[in-house]
């Protein structure tokens, strides 16, 4: 670590809404999704380096896709140097909230504005698409709906302000996997989303495709998505491919109880979502 080192907070993500159309011809399938960030963060130390380097004490075989996102970067951007990237990881792994596509992105973000000649929105936007399906969206802070194979953004704004607890049923899921066992229903996706106004509207649009087949590979996340509803959540579901289960509440302590209460679950947490004064 360096004295002059850029600190960013890298948030998780929940997928509210994921529908899941058919396989296109490059093999990714066409989706429609509403992204919201959430106040779980891995946290990235980012500084100038003469090469990339990447440490990720948490992660043993190393990681690979903020390596990429840098080496694409300066590649991109015609930077001799690179940038040195600690990762301090709180966000678990295979949970289906983007935590190596956060961090793809805030390292993308970050050491774009560290370069001497940073790119433009667009062609960050591009790099990013090229990292991973999840990344573009990430390089948000705020709601976006993103289609396509998850690379066409479009930016919502504030969601209102409430509380997630998360529950982990202790094996990772495999995006690949998930996807692979998924099979499409004949309705077509969504056209426009609003942005919702109010918790009742963002609950009642909470729904994923993706978790059939996800509960069908890993039971333990039904058994804890049918805990959390029994706990009062406004709605629960499996978040992207899973493995992590969300609930939605109105409180922080109404989340807290709910996340303290869930059983066979070794990892849990609690995060804000949407917008909380004094943040
Ligand atoms: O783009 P990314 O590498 O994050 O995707 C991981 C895997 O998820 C892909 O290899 C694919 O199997 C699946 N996927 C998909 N359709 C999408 C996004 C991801 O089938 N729109």
């Amino acid at each position: 670590m360096t004295d002059d080192a850029t600190i960013v907070r890298a948030c998780a993500k929940v997928n509210l809404l994921l529908r899941v159309g058919p396989k296109r011809e490059d093999g990714y399938h066409e989706l429609v999704t509403l992204i919201a960030r959430i106040s779980l963060a891995d946290v990235l130390l980012i500084s100038d380096a003469a090469e990339t380097t990447v440490d990720c004490p948490a992660i043993p075989s190393g990681d690979t896709l903020v390596t990429r996102a840098i080496r694409l970067l300066c590649e991109t951007a015609g930077h001799r140097a690179g940038f040195h990237v600690h990762i301090d990881k709180r966000i678990p792994v295979g949970a289906g909230l983007g935590g190596g596509s956060a961090d793809a992105a805030a390292a993308l973000r970050f050491a774009n504005d560290l370069l001497p000649r940073p790119l433009i929105d667009s062609e960050l936007h591009r790099l990013a698409a090229l990292i991973g399906s999840d990344v573009p969206a990430l390089l948000h802070d705020e709601a976006t709906v993103a289609r396509g194979r998850g690379d066409r953004v479009e930016v919502l704004g504030q969601l209102p302000a409430g509380w997630l607890a998360l529950a982990h049923p202790g094996r990772p899921l495999a995006t690949r996997d998930v996807y692979q066992r998924y099979r499409p229903e004949a309705r077509p996706l969504p056209g426009a989303i609003a942005l919702p106004q109010t918790l009742e509207e963002m609950a009642a649009l909470i729904e994923n495709d993706l978790a059939v087949p996800a509960e069908a590979l890993e039971p333990g996340c039904r058994g804890l998505r049918e805990q959390f509803t029994e706990l009062g959540a406004m709605a629960a579901c499996v978040s992207g491919s899973g493995s992590v289960v969300f609930g939605l509440f109105r409180t922080e302590q109404e989340a807290t109880a709910a996340a303290a209460k869930v059983r066979d679950a070794p990892w849990t947490a609690t995060a804000a979502v949407g917008t909380h004064p004094g943040e």
